[in-house]
């Protein structure tokens, strides 16, 4: 089944950051600490761990079955198992759910790098919040410039991605996600040390059981969904570059391991600072643009660190963006038989212009509404909360369901070669075919209503 002439990750150690690295992005560092800070700090940890363990694993292990078993693109691997069929729907949903996180997904991108260079210039840190506030609001509302961030951060992604899997995807992880475990940490070190940093850290230890809510379950659901790229196609399409002997139980466990521990560690890095600034939790998605840089205004080294976090904030959205524009671009060379070069064009042109409409939306087009949102709002909700439910739900049951169990063990045990225990495998599959579906519709079924 192998391709010879089909790139590939070249040793385990490159699959394991390209796969942390699609999974550890803005979702880790720029969402888990506001969504921890919304929901009751350590009882929404729990549950998030809950979940990632019971339920997101077992989807991953799925979507690297598809994967490798067909090694072929999100929608070619659904078409070699079951052609002309509804299930090639979960082909469909990965290419448009990419282009639609990438739309906003990269906007975000560029206003971390615009907030890289606001860094470095004296009078941009202050501990006046509402300068602050107006700082973000002028910048991400004005016409040009973020737009022309938001193509400068999509050009760094589509240079790495054009490079290919082994001399680019590969190649750039292995450099860039130490790198940005090494920053996250020293990040980390440096906000425990702070005066008054120890109630951030009991917020993030001592679980409140009683804020748990129906609403802060599904809040931990779909954040594991987003944070581990699942349901879209991400996961199938790296899995098909995975080496056949390669141990997938092994790659799932290791990139929801790191996954979580950057999650982790990116809230011990935001919340002790938070608390000993005595500044609220609960501040939602403007905690890391406009929050931050006032805690980071009151520190010695203060632009020294504010230029590191967005450094970092760069780099993780970077090493997912790449997933997401790999998942398109396979599509268009292994279907369209576009060669890659010419993909990755077509590719930064469809994203470049929605990209455009959605960082547009937050200030001249923000009169200009679907289904009453916003262009940015509307890719953010399609992608969040109906194409990734939705592709998650079909990935589980056509795994469960369509394809032959047999198959699923071969892939689970390399041929054969690894050991896997029968009432494991089991387990494993009544999970696949019953629990997770059930647990995805009601996600599903909240966000709609
Ligand atoms: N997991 C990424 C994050 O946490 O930022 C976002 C993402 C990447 C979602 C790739 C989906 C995906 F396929």
């Amino acid at each position: 089944m192998a391709n010879i002439e089909r790139d590939g990750f070249g040793s385990r150690f490159g699959v394991l950051v390209a796969v942390a690295g699609s999974a550890v992005g803005l979702g880790n560092l720029w969402r888990f600490p506001y969504m921890v800070g919304n929901n009751g700090g350590a009882a929404f940890i729990i549950l998030y761990l809950f979940f990632v363990i019971l339920l997101c694993l077992p989807i991953m292990f799925s979507e690297f079955v598809i994967g490798r078993r067909t090694q072929s693109n999100a929608f070619g691997a659904i078409k070699k198992i079951a052609p002309k069929s509804g299930w090639l729907s979960i082909g469909v949903i990965s290419v448009v759910a990419s282009i639609c996180i990438m739309s906003f997904y990269s906007v975000v991108g560029g206003w971390t790098l615009e907030y890289i260079f606001k860094s470095f210039s004296p009078d941009f840190l202050t501990s006046d919040s509402t300068s602050l506030a107006n700082q973000f609001s002028g910048f991400s509302q004005s016409s040009f410039m973020p737009v022309a961030m938001h193509l400068l951060f999509l050009t760094l992604s589509a240079l790495i991605v054009v490079a290919g899997v082994k001399n680019g995807i590969e190649k750039y992880s292995k450099i860039l996600m130490p790198m940005l475990f090494i920053l996250v940490l020293l990040l980390a070190i440096r906000s425990l040390t702070l005066d008054g940093a120890g109630e951030g850290v009991r917020f993030l230890l001592y679980p409140d059981f009683s804020k748990i809510t129906g609403e802060t379950m599904l809040a931990a659901l779909g954040q594991a969904f987003f944070s581990l790229s699942l349901g879209m196609g991400c996961i199938i399409t790296y899995g098909s570059y995975v080496n056949r002997k390669e141990n997938l139980f092994k790659i799932s466990f290791m990139s929801a391991f790191a996954d979580t521990g950057f999650a982790i560690l990116a809230g011990l890095a935001v919340m002790p600072a938070v608390f000993a600034f005595g500044i609220s939790p609960g501040q939602g998605p403007s905690l890391v643009f406009i929050t931050l840089p006032q805690i980071f205004a009151q520190m010695p080294f203060g632009s020294i660190i504010s230029i590191a976090f967005f450094f970092i904030l760069l780099i993780a959205a970077i090493t997912s963006a790449i997933s997401l524009l790999e998942v398109v671009v396979a599509y268009f060379t292994e279907e369209l038989k576009m060669t890659r070069k010419v993909a990755v064009v077509v590719t930064f042109i469809i994203i470049g212009l929605f990209g455009t409409f959605s960082s547009l939306s937050q200030g001249p087009l923000s009169d200009v509404k679907i289904f009453g949102k916003t262009f940015f709002d509307l890719f953010d909700y399609a992608s969040s909360n109906v194409l990734l439910p939705v592709g998650g739900l079909l990935v589980v049951l056509f795994v469960g369901w369509r394809m032959k169990r047999a198959d699923v063990l071969d892939e689970l045990t390399s041929g054969g070669t690894i050991a896997l225990r029968k009432s494991l495998f089991s387990g494993i599959m009544l999970v696949i075919k019953f629990l997770a579906p059930i647990a995805i519709s009601i996600v599903l079924l909240n966000s709609i209503f």
